[in-house]
Order: structure tokens, then sequence, then C-alpha cells
């Protein structure tokens, strides 16, 4: 059973018993708070319903962004000698990234999960006693506030979902904390224009910090989105009945819009890429970002593209390309541009 399937049986376990309206006014009261950004001055998931209608509502959705971003870094990081063995998970709830890092990185053995409120933590330790893999029915749930947490360190630090609940100081403080704890950091937004904004800040941080970007960027320069565009990308979540019912949708999917950043440390040791000259790192950014759904017509695909460059604009791949071209067919919104 794959992890999503694996996550929806658990998550439809969580819900049986709970009355749906109290679900569904616990899921409206918290998707009014998450329009609003104003940092948090008291847990948002106030009370078990609220616990139950976060994970029911939202999980599948930062599990499907996540598992996209954790897969495209575990490409990246592939043959470099820098795949995780073990995971810690700022702020991390019921467990959504905890889930995502064991789909897109077998390596994993040991999990550690760190979060403000303990109903959360007590739901993501039950849902991952049905995990497909041991390490994630293993993983250690643990209450802390950040700025506080225990003295934990992991090859891959995850950071997801967190930082509009907390102020620009708070979130200055939390990217420092992950970068002293991790030598992989993963930061994940909702892919709004100031979930951008924030992700911008923390890839700011990263850079000034001597670190070096995984993805999505194809560059270490500026972004090169000018004024009213932000770099986001979509992942497609299946939506079960129970979720349709509590959250009042027809539709039978939504698409799950997120932003990202990802980095290693500037001491992680990066093995060469035996095919290229250059350090598999910069060889797996070298091939660019599609920035929104391509445009599949007769005879050729057209691309919006996140170029080395570091400039963003127009790419198109024609019949003529061969290969490339039947590439460039099944690429989509979010991957790097075939080459
Ligand atoms: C929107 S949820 C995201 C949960 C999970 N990372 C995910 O992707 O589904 C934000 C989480 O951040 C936690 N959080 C917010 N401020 C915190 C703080 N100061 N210390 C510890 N956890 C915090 C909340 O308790 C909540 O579980």
């Amino acid at each position: 059973m794959s992890y999503a399937a694996a996550l929806r049986s658990a998550l439809e376990r969580a819900v049986r018993g709970v009355p749906e309206r109290d679900l569904a006014a616990a899921t409206e009261s918290l998707v009014a708070r998450y329009r609003s950004v104003a940092a948090a001055s008291a847990p948002i998931l106030a009370s078990p319903v609220h616990v139950v209608a976060y994970a029911a509502y939202r999980m599948p959705a930062t599990h499907a962004a996540l598992s996209r971003v954790l897969r495209d870094v575990a490409s990246a990081l592939a043959g470099s000698g820098l795949e995780p063995r073990t995971q810690l998970d700022l702020g991390g709830g019921t467990g959504a990234a905890a889930w995502a890092a064991a789909g897109a990185f077998p390596s994993i053995e040991s999990v550690t999960v760190l979060d403000q409120v303990g109903e959360a933590l007590r739901l993501g330790r039950d849902l991952v006693a049905e995990a497909p893999t041991e390490s994630l029915r293993t993983a250690r749930f643990e209450r802390a506030r950040a700025g506080a947490w225990p003295n934990v360190s992991a090859d891959l630090v995850t950071v997801s979902y967190v930082l509009s609940e907390l102020d620009p100081g708070q979130q200055a403080a939390l990217v420092a904390d992950a970068m002293s704890r991790g030598r992989v950091v993963v930061v994940a937004e909702p892919g709004t224009p100031d979930g951008y904004a924030r992700i911008l800040r923390v890839r700011a941080a990263l850079l000034a910090a001597g670190w070096r970007l995984v993805g999505p960027c194809p560059h270490e320069l500026a972004c090169p989105l000018g004024e009213g565009d932000w770099c986001h990308f979509a992942a497609r979540v299946n939506r079960s009945a129970a979720h349709r019912r509590i959250k009042g949708g027809e539709l039978s999917y939504e698409d799950e819009k997120y932003s990202w950043v990802a980095a290693v440390a500037p001491d992680a040791t990066v093995e060469p890429d035996p095919a290229t000259t250059s350090s598999s790192l910069s060889a797996a950014r070298a091939a660019g970002r599609i920035l929104r759904h391509p445009m599949k017509r007769k005879g050729f695909v057209e691309f919006q593209v996140c170029r080395p460059d570091g400039s963003a604009g127009r790419e198109v791949v024609s019949k003529k390309a061969g290969d490339r071209y039947r590439a460039a067919r099944d690429a989509e919104w979010g991957d790097a541009f075939p080459r």
C-alpha cells in the first residue's frame, strides 16, 4: 500500500466517532484562521476536535505537497552521499512531513517530530501506528516550543507550513535553528504570495550562511520573478468522501499550491558525480524548473521556465527534439525542465 493510501486509511480511522457537525465547524474555523496571515498568539490547534479536523482536511494536502518536494530533493541528492538516515520535523504537528520523507527517502531510519501541541503529537503517534515502514511506526513525537527545542540534530530537517504562525523574528530564529541541527534543510509554505515571500527570506538566510541550494531554483542568483508573480507549484490531491463532507467541497480532487526551498550545509561533503565534471548537486540543478502548467500543443510543448542563468521565460520543445520532446510531453508544472 502506498504511503498516501496508508495515511488516508489511518485518517479515516481517526475521524470515526467524531461527530461530523463538530468536524465541519472546526474545519471552517481553521480555514478562516489560515486565510489570515497574522502570527498566532495562542496555538491554532486549540482542541482535540481542531486537531482531528486539521489532520482530516489538511494532512492529505500537505502530505501531497511535501511528497513532491521531498521526491525532488531525493532525486537531486541521489548519488551525492547525502541521502538522510535521520529526520527532524520542527513544528511537525500530526506528522505529514514524516510520512512524506519516509516515502521519498527509503534511507531514513529514525524520525523525531517536535511540536507545541500535545494533542497533535498524540494523533500523529496514532496515525503512524499503521505506517508501512518501521522507521515511521517508531517515530518519536515530542512536545516542545520553538526557541526551546531539545538538543536533537538530524541529516534532514523539515519545517513545513509553520512559518506563517510565527512573527518575522521567530521565523528567522526557527530557520537558524533548522540550519544548526541539520545537513539538509527543507522549508515548505503555502503557495501564496506571502508564503513565497517567506520562502524568499529563508532562501536569503540559507545563502547568506553559505548553504547550497538543492531546489527548486536552478541557480543561486536573485529570484527573477517580478511584481505580481510568485514561485509556486501544485500537487493534485484526491479528496475522500469524508473530506468532501467536512469541507463542503463538490470536486473529487483539489490542487494544493505550495512554495519551497531546500539547501545543504556548507560543510556537507558532496560526492562528485562520475557522469559529469561538476558536483552532483549543481548537475541536478542545471536543468531549469517548470513554473506553470506546460501548454501541450500539436508538435510542440511550451513552458515557462526558471533558467540556470538566473532568468525566467518561455521555452519551446518541438517534435524535432526527439527524446527530449517525448520527455517534454510528460513534464509537469514543478518538474525539472527536460534536458
Ligand atoms: C499548519 S500546522 C503544520 C503542521 C505540519 N508541519 C504539516 O505540514 O502538516 C503548524 C504547526 O506548527 C506548530 N507551531 C506553531 N508555532 C509553534 C511554536 N512556537 N512552537 C512549536 N510548534 C509550533 C503548530 O502547533 C502546528 O502543529
